[in-house]
């Protein structure tokens, strides 16, 4: 091994490597670019799959740029810190069109490119953070690793919020002074997982919610360190998961995600496009705030709402777009999972004085109850999953409700592309697909496509009556 070969990679692998196809066999490699000549030092010889480290090229693509970060490797987080803006740009483009043209949508248009205003560095408002162990076998506080996932410090991130990158270091500090060992659920033994670490834009608070296997009183310390050596930490909470696996929640009996307070707030609040919302130790919110508001924005502007219409939210985590659309439509309603973003979602309409409603459940539970509130009356839906996409049986579920739009909002292009292709199939016809570029630096890029159902049969017309909000 280790042996350089001259090789011309030809597209991006999920991960964000480059990769080049031959005889059966791929080889990925690590700092290359699609298209440009590289050197590549062989490090790894897999049964179909080989693993190489960019070295170096005769002739550097255009988008090529000089690292920013002494990490890069080491940490894995950002593989496309090699290429400029531009280039990043050209390959979410290139990537969403393959995967598009893959299902059969070749003419599904690629719209607009929304860049991130808070540009490529120190965006991130959400990191997590583990908690692991050297090989020497010292505590350690960092990023999970790009060869193997152990844990490796970051003490200066360049893409997350500078007082995040204080927190974890307060935070990496304390732990090994508190001798707080990772937990492993093998064995029972140690105490702490992770953490998650979310900074509000608009107040600057940061809410810290730790991951362990234990409760120990040393939490206690460790929070009154950390919150003192950094002031905006506003609220520090702790989530307990003993079991074996990389889920970072575990739901009890009841699917509900519990936490335990330990110092300070449950919430911290950050406004997008004049929503306030208030997000809690266990709730998904979008991890760069900035382009959150460019695309809760052009939701709203695509979707052709009126005072007669229905709107229904899927996948609203803390209220989302029904808090955004409910001024311009008849009645918004949102579904979601987690019990707790689902209070979150009624506060936050109460406060912000917003007619919408939340029920808790799953999408696929739910749809049926929405159908029978509807009545007959065609909706607008908007769609914003996990990575995988669409659950088995949702989108028919959507379907039965015959939606005169959706706007799908998608954060993994090769699930978006084969829901899309899903709704083709039903009677839908696919408007330009909008990007955004809300995970700078990463292969990763949200989207969103609008839907026109082909049936112009209107319906009942009137929505659903809804309850008064008054705003508190
Ligand atoms: C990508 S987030 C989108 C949240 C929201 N639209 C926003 O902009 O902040 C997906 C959300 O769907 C929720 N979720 C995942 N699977 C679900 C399911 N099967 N039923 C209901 N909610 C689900 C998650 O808890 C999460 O809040």
């Amino acid at each position: 091994m280790n042996r350089i070969v001259k090789v011309i990679p030809e597209r991006w692998t999920r991960r964000g490597e480059a990769a080049k196809d031959k005889n059966g066999r791929t080889l990925v490699i690590w700092g290359a670019i699609p298209g440009e000549k590289a050197e590549v030092k062989l490090v790894h010889e897999g049964q179909n799959q080989d693993f190489g480290l960019f070295e170096g090229t005769p002739e550097p693509s255009p988008f090529r740029q000089d690292i920013p970060c002494d990490r890069y490797s080491v940490c894995g987080g950002c593989p496309w810190m090699h290429l400029s803006a531009e280039g990043q740009e050209s390959s979410h483009r290139d990537v969403v069109r393959e995967k598009l043209d893959e299902v059969g949508l070749a003419n599904v248009a690629l719209g607009e490119w929304f860049a991130s205003p808070d540009g490529l560095e120190e965006f991130r408002h959400v990191i997590k953070v583990g908690v692991g162990k050297s090989d020497q076998g010292s505590l350690r506080v960092g990023a999970w690793g790009r060869r193997d996932r152990r844990i490796v410090p970051i003490p200066n991130c360049n893409v997350a919020h500078p007082s995040l990158t204080a927190t974890m270091r307060a935070l990496a500090h304390h732990v090994r002074e508190l001798k707080l060992w990772q937990y492993e659920p093998e064995t029972d033994r140690g105490v702490l997982r992770s953490a998650i670490l979310r900074r509000s834009r608009t107040s600057g608070e940061i809410l810290v919610t730790l991951i362990a296997g234990r409760w120990v009183k040393s939490i206690t310390e460790l929070a009154e360190a950390v919150s003192t050596q950094v002031p905006d930490v506003a609220g520090f909470w702790v989530h307990f998961n003993d079991d074996p696996g990389n889920a970072i929640f575990r739901p009890d009996d009841e699917g509900v995600i519990r936490c335990r307070p330990v110092l300070g707030k449950e919430t911290i609040e950050e406004e997008l496009c004049g929503v306030r919302y208030a997000v809690g130790p266990t709730d998904f919110f979008q991890t760069n705030p900035a382009v959150a508001e460019l695309l809760y924005k052009r939701v709203i502007e695509r979707l052709d709402l009126t005072r007669e219409t229905s709107f229904v939210d899927l996948y609203c985590g803390v209220g989302g777009y029904a808090l955004q659309a409910a001024p311009h439509v008849g009645f918004a309603i949102g579904v979601e999972e987690n019990q707790g973003a689902v209070l979150r979602a009624r506060d936050a309409a109460q406060k912000n004085g917003r007619n919408a409603e939340f029920v808790a459940g799953q999408v696929l539970d739910v749809l049926p109850e929405i159908g029978k509130r509807l009545a007959g009356r065609r909706p607008v839906v908007t769609v914003n999953p996990a990575r995988r996409g669409l659950e088995s049986g949702v989108i028919e579920g959507i379907l039965e409700l015959r939606p005169r739009q959706i706007a799908y909002v998608s954060c993994n292009p090769a699930a978006l592309a084969r829901d899309l292709a899903a709704f083709a199939g039903g009677g839908y016809t696919i408007e330009k697909v909008d990007l955004f570029d809300m995970f700078p630096n990463t292969p990763h890029v949200e989207t969103l496509t609008i839907l026109n159902s082909l049936d112009e049969d209107e319906g009942p017309e009137r929505a659903p009556r809804r309850k008064v909000v008054r705003k508190k």
